[in-house]
């Protein structure tokens, strides 16, 4: 139906005639000559009707915005004086002598030929009115063109794509499941994948050697401006590897990527042990584009009369740590009040801080509520440990170790961004070394990254202090998102029984749940290993997108529903006792009855 998208049109085309197919972006009426902006998916061309060709005026006095079109037409350069500069094909412009309305539209929702500032709900709502903007649709074609290269990169490494079961049992990777009933096995349900984990680790016992899956990952747990409950990762396993092969394959790939697709130079990946990252960042994904760091002060304050510091630093498990803020000082009251706050949605119970005036007086030249408690000689042993300088302001947090990482590692990203500290555009790494297990909060053990990851010790040195063991495990983070986790697995079946009975899963669930793995363990699984890329938050940060919604076609919202299709939704009576499901009513509902 067309020679030439509307955005391909130049000089080159100057007395060619051309067919061009899109949406009315804008109409304009110029006494006399009518000039339509006709947009697809390349860009906007501009055609101009002048009464000469009857017909075709005629028909384009009645389109409308976003009505689809047809047009014949010669193109000539555009006038002197009326050319834009800022549209690539704003030299040229068509004359059309032939105009056919392919399909009528009814007035869009929200305009689309000038910026207007709309709700994400209307958005939602109309997403394929919303992505016919030209930002929204550079993003898909740039992640067509990411997955793309990504698919030849490994392709040419030697992986293969396959593609592993969505209606499975749990593959636990620390979410909730979504599940689907069986309308065959009463009672029975399906879990949708979390990742392929399981599938992948099976296929290298098959001997595949190199996998790879542009794979969706379904997760029902809370979501957050980079989490969806469907999403895709780019997921890779590979045999006879250890973990450095397979991050070399891996930053390589990264690297490559952004040079081709963004001309950025990422440096080489520097790797960061996971005990130095909570120590220096108060984060396993530190953001290294901002230079502030935590520094611990236990030791200084232990003794010292006061209490809000000195309890958490006698604590096995607290923490006191001080975040130097060069020129600090220029902060107000009213910044610090607005700090504290922010400091207190991670658990923070206050932010104390000291001003340093001036250094040379000793304590005399700090400015604090607190100095009066520590005594001058804890405060000024503090300044030196920091190198604190006039015009500086130091924060403190005391708490249990998880609250002063979170909270002081939050302040560090936010203070980053409020006084614009970020020193460069880039900051990958990797961190390694990350424990096996952490707290349940039940008084129990839980795997960092899963069950199947190998620890960096023999199965008897796991049993005998399983809180201590490191894991094989690498995450990727690109300025403090993780973009990227994996780690080599367990390939012995002992290894397997000892994590399963730490993490308190029994003989008898672990055959249940796992038994095919175990199996799979005893039939010759050589050893391996692989990773899972984000992909949706690979796009984000390459194109800068500040929501993962903006660079998923159809997303969900912040509360895993689908404003277009309004899924989900409810069932019929018939659906639901094919699947031998009876509904439980309503909580509230149940109170009233
Ligand atoms: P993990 O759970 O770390 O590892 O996931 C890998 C990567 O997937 C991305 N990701 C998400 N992206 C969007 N929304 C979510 N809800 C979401 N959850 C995770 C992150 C993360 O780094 N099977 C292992 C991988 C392996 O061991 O090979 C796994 O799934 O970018
Ligand atoms: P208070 O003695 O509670 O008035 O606190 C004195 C100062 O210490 C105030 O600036 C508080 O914000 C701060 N503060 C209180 N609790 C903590 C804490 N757990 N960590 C860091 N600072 C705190």
């Amino acid at each position: 139906m067309r020679s030439h998208y509307c955005g391909g049109i130049n000089e080159t085309h100057i007395d060619q005639d051309v067919t061009l197919c899109g949406w009315v972006h804008r109409r304009r009426d110029h006494g006399g000559v009518i000039f339509l902006d006709l947009r697809d998916r390349d860009g906007i061309a501009q055609v101009v009707f002048d009464p000469d060709t009857e017909a075709s005026f005629a028909l384009a006095e009645r389109v409308r915005s976003e009505f689809v079109l047809q047009v014949k037409g010669r193109v000539r350069r555009r006038p002197a004086g009326t050319e834009n500069n800022n549209m690539p094909t704003g030299q040229v412009e068509v004359l059309g002598k032939e105009l056919v309305i392919l399909n009528a539209a009814a007035t869009p929702p929200f305009p689309l030929d000038e910026y207007v500032d709309v709700g994400e709900d209307v958005r939602l709502r109309y997403r394929f009115v919303d992505l016919r903007r030209p930002e929204m649709l550079n993003r898909l074609r740039f992640r067509s063109r990411v997955t793309n290269y990504i698919r030849n990169f490994l392709d040419s490494q030697g992986f293969l794509d396959i593609e592993t079961p969505i209606l499975t049992r749990a593959t636990p990777e620390g979410a909730r499941d979504y599940l689907v009933p069986s309308r065959t096995h009463p009672g029975s349900f399906f879990a949708l994948p979390q990742s392929p984990q399981l599938f992948k680790q099976l296929l290298m016992v098959s001997g595949v050697d190199r996998y790879y899956q542009v794979a969706k990952c379904f997760r029902d747990e809370d979501l957050r401006a980079d989490r969806q409950p469907e999403f895709t990762q780019v997921d890779v396993e590979c045999s006879f590897i250890d973990e450095n092969t397979l991050t070399g394959i891996m930053e390589q790939m990264i690297r490559e990527l952004f040079h081709d697709l963004l001309e950025v130079e990422l440096p080489v990946f520097p790797r960061m042990t996971y005990a130095e990252a909570m120590h220096r960042y108060g984060s396993d994904k530190p953001d290294l584009r901002i230079p502030l760091e935590l520094v611990d002060v236990e030791d200084l304050v232990a003794d010292c009369g006061f209490k809000v510091f000195a309890g958490p630093a006698s604590d096995s498990k607290g923490r006191v740590a001080a975040l130097l803020l060069p020129n600090g000082g220029e902060l107000t009251r009213k910044q610090i009040d607005d700090y504290t706050k922010f400091v207190g949605i991670y658990g923070a119970k206050g932010l104390a801080y000291i001003k340093v005036n001036d250094i040379e007086k000793g304590a005399e030249g700090l400015q604090s509520p607190i100095v009066k408690f520590l005594g001058d000689e804890v405060a000024m042993a503090i300044m030196n440990r920091l190198g604190a300088k006039n015009g500086d302001l130091v924060f403190f947090g005391a708490d249990s170790i998880k609250v002063v990482n979170e909270s002081l590692g939050a302040l560090r990203i936010k203070l980053g961004h409020d006084l614009k500290l970020l020193e460069k555009e880039w900051a990958p790494l990797w961190v390694v070394d990350f424990p096996m297990f952490e707290d349940d909060d039940k008084g129990g053990l839980t795997a960092i990254h899963h069950p199947f990851t190998a620890p960096s010790c023999t199965p008897e040195e796991l049993e005998q202090a399983p809180e201590k063991a490191l894991s094989r495990a690498y995450d990727m983070v690109l300025n403090g998102t993780e973009l990227g986790g994996g780690s080599i697995r367990i390939h012995d079946e002992k290894m397997q029984e000892t994590v399963f009975r730490i993490l308190g899963i029994g003989e008898e669930e672990a055959r249940a749940k796992f038994g095919f793995l175990l199996d799979a363990l005893k039939f010759g699984c050589p050893p391996h290993g692989g990773l899972a890329f984000g992909l949706d938050r690979l796009i984000m940060l390459m194109t800068g997108a500040q929501s993962i919604r903006d660079v998923i076609a159809f997303p969900k919202t912040q509360t895993a529903t689908c404003l277009m299709t309004q899924a989900p939704g409810e069932v019929d009576e018939k659906a639901l006792r094919e699947l031998h499901i009876r509904l439980r009513k309503p909580a509230t509902e149940q109170a009233q009855s």
